[in-house]
């Protein structure tokens, strides 16, 4: 869906959207494509790039907000849908960072020896929950899915340290209100777009560019590196002036920083994987490259992840 597309849609237009976003696309799901076929499709290039056998996959550790059943968790049905035999899978559910949360479960899991190859995949279906009625939400998400394989390695790289941080007091600037037990479906009313995302979004401008801010710095810290051994930021992609306020602060420069905001919106757990996987596949990232990954969003809950490639 492009700004045009919008601007028929709801009182919007393409400049509003650009100047305030960076959004010009996002990818819409086709018709019976649900999130578990994204993330399908995500980790079979991921193993696929790794050359890991399905087999070989001890833990399939599944980020999303918009599972395609209350109950099984996504992790299963993708663990069925594509065959891993040998692995546990389940869900995490942290929104925009739930990738970040993923990637930080994994590097606990491989340090303690339990398992050695981990799929992390985040998979969005955000159009299903997206209110297509409010001009200052259904503008910026889109669809989409992406995945590493993290595994244990004695050489020098890897997952350096993760950080994350969650604040529940504030979890109705970014929620969906109707459709849980608290407060359910009411037979026979319109649950007036309560069952769809609701978000305040300036009050989340200010704390996510404070925080992934400080989420930044700690992984930098923690991982011994200064901030200008950042080879790349591959933050989450939610709003374009947050990341440029987000590298101000952190004063590395905008050409460290991947960007793909433009093409997809925001992806939710899938932004930061998609944004990393396009930045691997273009060939700019080399080995020994420290690459700062943040993301932030609903609970709210946000992380960050410094990586030696
Ligand atoms: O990924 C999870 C975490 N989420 C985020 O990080 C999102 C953080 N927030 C944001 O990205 C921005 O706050 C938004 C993009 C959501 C909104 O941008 P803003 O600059 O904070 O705008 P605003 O909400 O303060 O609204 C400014 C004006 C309002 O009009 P008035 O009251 O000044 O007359 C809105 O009604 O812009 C209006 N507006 C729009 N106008 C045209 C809101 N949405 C639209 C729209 N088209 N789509």
């Amino acid at each position: 869906m492009t700004n045009a597309d919008f601007e028929k849609l709801v009182d919007t237009s393409d400049e509003w959207i650009v100047s305030r976003t960076g959004i010009r696309e996002r990818r819409i799901a086709g018709d019976g494509i649900t999130g578990s076929d994204m993330a399908v499709e995500a980790c079979k290039r991921a193993l696929d790039m790794a050359g890991c056998p399905n087999e070989e996959v001890d833990l399939l550790v599944l980020a999303t907000v918009t599972p395609d059943y209350r109950l099984p968790s996504n992790a299963c049905v993708v663990q069925e849908k594509m065959g891993l035999p040998n692995a546990a899978a389940f869900d995490v559910v942290s929104a925009c960072s739930g990738f970040i949360n993923g990637l930080s479960i994994a590097k606990a899991y491989i340090e303690t020896g339990q398992y050695r190859k981990i799929l992390v995949v985040g998979t969005e279906y955000l159009s299903s929950i997206a209110n297509y009625a409010d001009r200052s939400t259904c503008v910026l998400f889109g669809d989409a899915a992406g995945a590493v394989l993290v595994e244990a390695t004695t050489e020098d790289a890897g997952i350096r340290s993760t950080f994350l941080k969650s604040d529940g007091s504030m979890r109705e600037w970014l929620w969906i209100k109707v459709g849980g037990t608290k407060y359910p479906y009411q037979k026979g009313t319109d649950p007036q777009g309560l069952d769809k995302i609701y978000m305040s979004g300036s009050d989340i401008f200010k704390v996510a560019v404070r925080e992934m801010g400080r989420a930044s710095q700690a992984v930098i810290e923690n991982a011994g590196i200064a901030p200008e051994q950042i080879r790349w930021v591959v933050p989450h992609q939610a709003n374009l002036r947050i990341i440029e306020a987000l590298v101000k602060r952190l004063n590395v420069p905008m050409d460290r920083v991947y960007l793909n905001i433009e093409k997809y919106g925001n992806t939710s757990s899938a932004s930061v994987p998609l944004a990393l996987d396009e930045a691997n596949r273009q060939g700019l990232i080399a080995r020994g490259d420290h690459v700062l990954m943040v993301a932030f969003g609903g609970g709210l809950f946000w992380g960050s992840a410094l990586v030696k490639w």
